[in-house]
């Protein structure tokens, strides 16, 4: 059994992206345990406070628990043609100090995913993940790709993902991702 670390990029309690982790933890191979990590609470990045204080506990928490896995899964909004600052200030934090990026992240697997309620599926976002995986030395996946346009319709109103070519999809980049993590 391989477990990964999920994290969505939205603090937002009807997340399309915190919903599309719901269903991949749900979907995922029975060889494979998505636990499912909040990202709610830590601070925006301030290196007086990181000076002074250390890392706050909700980071040194989860830090360890990406260093115990056996891979990351970010399920990640677009903002902007770009990455959401929010899940990128919790990675940031995570990558202090610099010395642990080894240890924490080097060679994990890694995969990605998105949803969105526009077209594009957030293929701008997953682009601009990837510097941050080259500087992170995950090992990142790109075996198959899920781009979730018109997120809106794929789920009811709690957040089930309810559209079947999706939930296909997403099962069949899960067992894939689960045979490289496994690997
Ligand atoms: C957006 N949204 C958006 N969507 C997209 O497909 N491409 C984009 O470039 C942007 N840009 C953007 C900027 C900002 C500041 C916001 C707040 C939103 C829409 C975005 O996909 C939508 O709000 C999603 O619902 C956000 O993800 P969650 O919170 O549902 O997971």
């Amino acid at each position: 059994m391989s477990t990964v670390i999920g994290i969505a990029g939205s603090l937002r309690e009807a997340s399309f992206n915190a919903a599309l982790l719901r269903a991949a933890a749900e979907l995922a191979p029975p060889d494979l345990k998505i636990e499912i990590a909040s990202i709610t609470g830590i601070p925006l990045y301030d290196g007086d406070l990181e000076k002074g204080e250390g890392l706050p506990q909700a980071v040194s928490e989860l830090k360890e628990r990406i260093a115990r896995s056996d891979g990351l899964l970010l399920v990640s909004p677009e903002y902007n043609g770009s990455l959401p600052g929010v899940l990128k200030n919790a990675i940031d934090w995570l990558s202090r100090p610099a010395k642990d990026i080894s240890r924490v992240f080097g060679n994990k697997p890694a995969g990605l995913l998105g949803a969105t309620p526009g077209r594009g599926g957030t293929r701008l976002s997953q682009t601009a993940w990837l510097p941050v995986f080259r500087a992170l030395g995950v090992r990142p996946w790109f075996g198959k790709a899920l781009y979730l346009a018109d997120a809106s319709r794929a789920f009811d109103d709690e957040g089930k993902l309810i559209d079947d070519a999706v939930r296909s999809l997403l099962s069949e980049y899960l067992s894939a991702f689960a045979a490289y993590v496994r690997a």
